[in-house]
């Protein structure tokens, strides 16, 4: 293939520019204006949840809902390990320590068994939970909720990957104290880079906001009695997101239709298994995700680059790094065997079909 197909490609819908020239009219290039407030109202809008902040990064909203939280040095905060580095490094950025739970098979998200039978057994109790809807799909977040309830544990839902994505038709990130969604670059949406905090309450909106504008007491001149974050998006970043917003669930769907192409191409193939949808859940399918239960993956990989298309191996789990090797876990092989069996396959919306048999064919060469 000539242009090189990526793994999720940022994808346009045409008044970008338009509102960045507003943007630029206004005169108000800064972490505050009229886009910053439009993206804001659109993702509560199209999510259905009640706060939203427009910030820098998914990793700086995960960090302002943790110091929101009160997570500090030496506290344990349970997370997924089968997950991206940005949903735990603020658990770092805070001092605190990761617990790092095992995924199931029926979700390839974090388990609620084994969440629930961490709970019972642990002596220190975690005060908060990240978890991630990974490559875009929910995990089992009723049962999830339920548990955290029990124990009294904060949950912040990562859905970083996640937006549009639904579970008994209510968004991922609006089922927690907490929701983060990430508007980097690969993302589903992007504003070149960016996140946004969702929040049932109120108060941890304007907390959140305070953080996120370096804490200033509200007094004429600035006053300090805590620290706080440069964490604002920008108004011209925001422009860009509100032009991505319009067509979310235009994107939803070819990511689902190019994943159906892929499962047309490759189903009836014994030693594949695609990443699970719960049932009642709607992933945005993000990333096409599967396993090869014999094939190399790297010769899969390799055989695409030849073609000039991006293959990622799953993500490598947490407690596998070399930062966490003395971080405490709760794990039974759900994710270790994944990562040694699994592949991201492209999955850009502007992708056609004849691309995604093309991959196939070459898939289907290497098994
Ligand atoms: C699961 C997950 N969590 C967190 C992040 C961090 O988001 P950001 O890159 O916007 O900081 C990402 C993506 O980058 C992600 O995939």
């Amino acid at each position: 293939m000539k242009d090189r197909i990526f793994l999720s490609a940022p994808h346009m819908s045409g008044n970008e520019l338009k509102y960045i020239e507003k943007v630029f009219e206004s005169n108000y290039i800064a972490p505050l204006g009229e886009y910053v407030n439009k993206f804001e109202e659109s993702v509560k809008e199209y999510t259905g949840s009640q706060n939203a902040l427009a910030v820098s990064s998914g990793t700086a909203a995960i960090h302002l809902a943790l110091r929101i939280l009160d997570i500090k040095e030496g506290d344990d905060v349970l997370a997924s390990t089968f997950t991206f580095i940005g949903s735990v490094s603020a658990i770092l950025y805070q001092k605190a320590n990761p617990v790092f739970i095992d995924s199931d098979k029926e979700s390839w998200n974090l388990s609620p068994k084994l969440l629930n039978k961490y709970l019972l057994a642990c002596e220190k109790k975690p005060k908060a939970l990240v978890l991630t809807h990974l490559y875009g799909m929910s995990a089992d977040i009723e049962k999830i909720v339920e548990i955290c309830k029990l124990h009294g544990v904060y949950l912040i839902e990562d859905a970083a990957e996640s937006l549009g994505a639904t579970f008994k038709e209510k968004h991922t990130g609006t089922f927690g104290d907490f929701g983060v969604y990430s508007f980097n670059g690969n993302k589903i949406l992007t504003t070149s880079g960016g996140g946004m905090l969702v929040t049932p309450d109120k108060e941890y909106r304007d907390k959140a906001l305070f953080y996120a504008t370096q804490a200033k007491e509200p007094f004429i001149h600035y006053e300090h009695t805590e620290y706080g974050y440069n964490y604002r998006m920008s108004n011209v970043l925001a422009a860009i997101g509100v032009a991505q917003m319009e067509v979310i669930e235009e994107r939803v769907l070819k990511k689902r239709e190019v994943f159906e192409w892929y499962k047309e191409f490759l189903g009836d193939i014994e030693e594949i298994t695609f990443m699970p949808e719960l049932a009642n859940s709607r992933g945005n399918r993000w990333l096409t995700a599967l396993t090869f239960e014999k094939t190399d993956y790297n010769l899969v990989m390799k055989a695409l680059e030849e073609i000039n298309v991006e293959s990622r191996p799953l993500w490598k789990p947490m407690h596998m790094q070399a930062l966490f090797k003395d971080a405490k876990n709760y794990l039974d092989g759900t994710s270790e065997e994944l990562f040694s069996k699994g592949l991201c396959l492209a999955s850009s919306t502007t992708m056609t079909k004849e691309d995604v048999k093309e991959i196939s064919r070459v898939i289907k060469e290497c098994l």
